[in-house]
């Protein structure tokens, strides 16, 4: 059963046997599919980029994308709580402005907001949480630093690298977040943040240690090109069934089989 739409509801249930459940969603169907599967989160993850709209990386992601796909998303009320993602450069560039772009996202429809990195972002999560808006962390392989991390690269392999993000993790939970993601990061690792921290953890690549998991929808659905990594499951082939749907369709105009009279307003 999906959890009630709050942030307080998602952090109630740190430490329950049952894990947490979020996937991401950019548009109403995805919405729907995911509020109708009963997950306990939705998120509107700046995965978008590169899901949705082609981009090699998340840093051309744009507040103006967030909002256009976060409004796209609540528009399909799903009953869960949604989550937007904070794109690259939304909140790096001072706390005022951190401050204007999580309000825009929720007045687009978000219930919460998620930015990535760990102590250095304290000053902007205190300030978002100040104009009461959750915000949930991500640590560990954080996509918007791509180019710092030499390429999409599992984090925390090492003893000081693995302290470095449970200790981001302590801070980002002690600041006020109301959960964490945890992606690209050993399941060891994955594992003492989580017993560590009184927050729920949401794990992407992460092992199965965390409290939640999190996937992105296409990849789930098998809708997002040929290659997955190690840490996503398909249930299903949507690429597949797609383009054999469309198929039959140029089959049948070209054979003149559509449309008969009954597709046919007379
Ligand atoms: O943008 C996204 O989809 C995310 C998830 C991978 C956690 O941040």
């Amino acid at each position: 059963m999906p959890t009630g739409n709050t942030a307080a509801g998602v952090r109630a249930r740190k430490g329950e046997a049952e894990p947490l459940v979020m996937v991401t969603a950019y548009d109403a169907p995805s919405a729907r599919a995911a509020a109708a599967a009963g997950v306990d989160v939705i998120l509107v993850g700046d995965s978008l980029g590169m899901v949705v709209l082609g981009y090699d990386d998340t840093l051309h992601v744009t507040m103006r994308d967030m909002v256009t796909h976060t409004a796209a998303v609540a528009r399909a009320r799903p009953p869960q709580l949604v989550v937007a993602d904070m794109p690259w450069t939304s909140f790096h560039l001072g706390a005022a402005g951190a401050q204007r772009n999580a309000a825009r996202l929720v007045r687009a429809g978000a219930g919460a907001v998620k930015l990535e990195g760990g102590a250095k972002r304290l000053e902007v999560v205190r300030a978002i949480l100040d104009l009461e808006i959750p915000v949930m962390g991500h640590l560990g392989l954080t996509p918007q630093s791509v180019h710092v991390m030499g390429g999409f690269r599992v984090q925390g392999r090492g003893t000081s690298a693995a302290r470095a993000i449970v200790e981001d993790a302590v801070a980002l939970s002690e600041a006020g977040c109301f959960a964490l993601v945890l992606e690209g990061v050993p399941a060891q690792v994955a594992k003492e943040v989580t017993t560590t921290v009184p927050v729920p953890t949401f794990g992407i690549g992460a092992g199965a240690d965390c409290d939640g998991q999190v996937l992105v929808f296409h990849d789930i659905v098998g809708w997002s090109g040929a290659q997955a990594p190690r840490f996503v499951r398909r249930y299903a082939d949507l690429e597949g069934l797609a383009t054999q749907a469309v198929s039959q369709w140029a089959s049948d105009v070209r054979a003149r089989r559509f449309p008969t009279p009954s597709e046919t307003y007379h």
